[in-house]
């Protein structure tokens, strides 16, 4: 089973560059053409939030014609950039999976590997949020779980990274939630996304992964006290890719054009072979 994980499109109205200056409708295009040309295909792909950059019902018509070219099972979830209700209106009729109300949490039981998605949103907030009923939800799912392969995605990382500028807004998360995870340890992963770079580190027992976004990234900088910076690195997909005998493996695949793939030489004559 193979999960490509996208991350942050912050899709704007068209022709109005996110800050002025980065195409995010463009780059959300380029990913959404990464996943298609990937072989083999993903058998479905998360957005872990941040679907649109104002939560415009204009934006969320671009998401979703952009995800609607995607031929495999996409699951979303909302990012403090979407606005809850905006985003279930635009995306709920082609996202069937999708609660009518309340929080979009949901479980998905159709692959090898389980997949929950948790909605971290507090309205007109910045910071996310586990909060005591969030982890009430979570914990009865994972109880139906009976101990089947799980990975969890959601968009604010319920985890400290240790980056100032990413710290100040982690999700808060209610007092047993990191005791909650630790008691499964058939949790293979914690997916997130927002903080727009590659990070990986061992939470409760398992891994906490933050995916690379589609678009800008967050330029890193682990002096103290320093405010985040945007930064055109090299957009990514993670992809993670579950075997039974290796479980879940997680790889990220630059998007973006790196030349042909060429064989490692092999001719006797290379300067310097004997
Ligand atoms: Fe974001
Ligand atoms: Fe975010």
């Amino acid at each position: 089973m193979i999960i490509a994980q996208l991350s942050d499109f912050h899709v704007r109205p068209h022709g109005q560059p996110a800050y002025g200056v980065v195409d995010t409708n463009a780059a959300t295009r380029q990913a959404i053409d990464a996943v298609l040309a990937l072989d083999p295909r993903p058998d479905c792909v998360i957005v872990t939030g941040d679907l649109c950059d104002c939560g415009l019902p204009g934006e969320y018509e671009i998401v979703q014609r952009e995800l609607a070219r995607l031929p495999m099972p996409t699951y979303v979830v909302p990012g403090n950039h979407d606005r809850r209700e905006t985003f279930a209106a635009a995306l709920a009729p082609a996202h069937g999976y999708l609660p009518q109300s309340g929080f979009l949490h949901y479980v998905v039981e159709d692959f090898p590997v389980r997949l929950i998605g948790l909605d971290t949103v507090m309205a007109g907030e910045d910071g996310g949020e586990i909060c005591a009923a969030r982890e009430a939800w979570l914990a009865e799912r994972l109880t139906e779980g009976q101990g089947h392969p799980t990975v969890i995605f959601m968009h604010h990382p319920p985890f400290a990274v240790g980056v100032d500028g990413m710290d100040v807004m982690p999700a808060r998360v209610s007092p047993g939630f990191a005791a909650l995870i630790a008691r499964h340890p058939e949790i293979e992963r914690v997916l997130c996304g927002h903080y727009h770079r590659p990070i990986q580190l061992r939470f409760a027992g398992t891994i906490g992964y933050v995916a690379p976004g589609t678009a800008h990234q967050v330029a890193l900088d682990l002096r103290p006290g320093t405010e985040n910076r945007f930064i055109m690195e090299p957009p990514a997909i993670a992809l993670h890719v579950w075997k039974p005998r290796t479980g879940l493996v997680s790889h990220l695949q630059p998007i973006g054009d790196y030349g042909p793939r060429r064989p490692f030489i092999l001719d006797p004559a290379y300067p310097g072979r004997q």
